[in-house]
């Protein structure tokens, strides 16, 4: 009976297990709590209000698009009246998916189909098949499937998802609910139109039906796009740094352009890995129903003052003429840095890039560049390693190498070895023969190389590292070159 009484005593090994534990417990919680917050605070503190700013700006110039587009608004509309109408609940006039509409209606976005080919319709998207379901968020589902031969993506509303089903749980009937969310997909249709870029997934098709939406796949409201692959972490942390660097190119770029829009300064405000696609290896933004265009209006300097959390990082934006200028670059700048540049571009790079790639990680960290020179560097850094430039070679090349025109040692003596771009081999991406050379001549295991006629997005060659040599066998595509003993 004692020892029920003695306090319970804990040996060294499991205090460990505990601190151990306690420590996983508190970094779990602090990563769940840190996604939630981010979620939220991209989809509730920086809610774009900006299409209110563009009304009764922009030209009424008329096209063929305004018109196309009017049409497709008009019958938007009356579904989203029906909708309403059917239920108790008023529509609200502050809806900022429906001030985009009414603003577009007074001409103000003028959309523009610059696209010469035929756009998906309707009764195409009906016929899809192979139809499978990607991912979703919390508006949309987006599905893979074919579509006259060619693999698409299309963007639907999630009925099970966190928009409409909160929506249906504060009162309103679904089919409103449904119209709140499409209005998403409507804002996407018109601005991936307007905003056409080659960081931007492209729109192929779309459907706004006539018939209220019943659940029945020919009321759906879809956007059809095409295909991409999606990023998460997972995807990026293996990536060689050739494709990092394609993919921070690729942002600067779009960044770029977002700041140079017709239309005014576009923002990204909710900025995610899962706002992204890579369609053929190329980053391209897919979400855009959280895009605002046009700075943040102003009355005075302390509404343009900058803060971004968690890192506590503050700016000063000028106020000038009612508008913080260049707070929505910013913004884009800062956000693309802290979510794909800063940890991806420097790791792995040549070093005779560093000063440059640092260069550019501090413009996006501090802002201390605009996106114009951003980019400037950018295509700077990639000018010098598509040209072989960061080699610094300063004497001619000389080969003692063995060449074996149109060879290969197919599935022999592959292995694997450390900063290949492959699982199951040696590969690497070379500027020429001799960086080839370089690579082997630092691997004690390296007997020679085939080098292909592949090459990367920036023009280099693909080479696997072999392990041993033996006969080869002829192929068009390859040459073989044997170390010197
Ligand atoms: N063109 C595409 N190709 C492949 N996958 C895509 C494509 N477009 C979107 N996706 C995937 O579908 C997911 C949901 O799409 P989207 O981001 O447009 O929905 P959402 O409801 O607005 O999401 P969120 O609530 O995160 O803003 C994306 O995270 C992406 O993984
Ligand atoms: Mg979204």
């Amino acid at each position: 009976m004692a020892s029920l009484g003695r306090p319970l005593r804990f040996t060294r090994r499991m205090r460990c297990y505990i601190f151990g534990f306690c420590i996983n417990v508190f970094l779990v919680c602090n990563i769940l709590v840190h996604q939630t917050w981010t979620k939220w605070n991209s989809a509730l503190v920086e809610k774009p209000d900006s299409w209110s700013r563009t009304a009764g700006k922009g030209s009424a110039q008329k096209t063929q698009g305004d018109n196309e587009y009017r049409v497709l608004v008009s019958r938007f509309r009356k579904l989203m009246e029906n909708a309403v109408e059917s239920s108790n609940f008023s529509s609200s006039e502050n809806d900022e998916s429906l001030e985009l509409i009414s603003n577009a209606e007074n001409g103000t976005l003028r959309f523009k189909n610059r696209s010469s080919e035929q756009l998906f319709n309707c009764q195409d998207i009906e016929n899809i098949t192979d139809k499978h379901y990607i991912g979703s968020g919390w508006t949309k589902a987006v599905y893979s499937g074919v579509i006259s031969s060619k693999k698409v993506a299309m963007k639907t509303v999630d009925i099970g998802g966190q928009d409409v089903t909160n929506c249906v749980k504060w009162g309103q009937t679904l089919a409103e609910c449904y119209y709140r969310a499409a209005q998403k997909i409507v804002k996407e249709i018109v601005l991936l139109q307007e905003l056409e870029h080659q960081n931007l997934v492209k729109v192929l098709g779309y459907c706004i039906p006539e018939e209220q939406y019943n659940g029945d796949d020919v009321t759906l409201v879809s956007l059809i796009t095409e295909l991409g692959d999606t990023i998460d972490l997972i995807k990026l942390l293996p990536m060689s740094w050739e494709e990092r660097l394609r993919i921070s190119y690729d942002l600067t770029s779009l960044i770029h352009f977002f700041a140079h829009s017709p239309h005014g300064p576009v923002v990204m405000n909710d900025f995610r890995h899962q706002q992204f696609v890579l369609v053929n290896g190329m980053l391209k933004l897919t979400d855009v129903d959280d895009t605002g265009i046009g700075d943040p209006h102003c009355s005075t300097q302390a509404d343009c003052n900058l803060h971004f959390s968690p890192s506590e990082f503050h700016a000063k934006i000028p106020c000038q003429n009612g508008h913080c200028v260049g707070l929505n670059e910013k913004k884009n700048i800062f956000n693309a840095g802290r979510h794909f540049i800063i940890f991806r571009l420097p790791y792995g790079a040549p070093p005779s890039l560093h000063p440059i790639l640092y260069d550019v990680v501090s413009g996006f960290t501090n802002l201390t560049m605009n996106a114009d020179r951003l980019l400037e560097q950018m295509q700077k850094a990639v000018h010098l390693y598509k040209t072989g430039h960061y080699l610094n070679r300063t004497e001619p090349v000389k080969t003692e190498y063995k060449e074996y025109l149109e060879s290969d040692l197919p599935g022999k003596y592959d292995y694997r070895c450390r900063a290949s771009i492959s699982g199951t081999s040696c590969t690497f991406t070379v500027f020429d023969q001799k960086e080839a050379e370089d690579i082997c001549e630092r691997d004690p295991e390296c007997f020679g190389f085939v080098m292909t006629q592949e090459t990367t997005w920036t023009g280099r060659k693909i080479v696997h590292l072999k392990n041993n040599m033996s006969i080869p066998v002829r192929n068009a595509g390859t040459n073989l070159y044997m170390r010197p003993s």
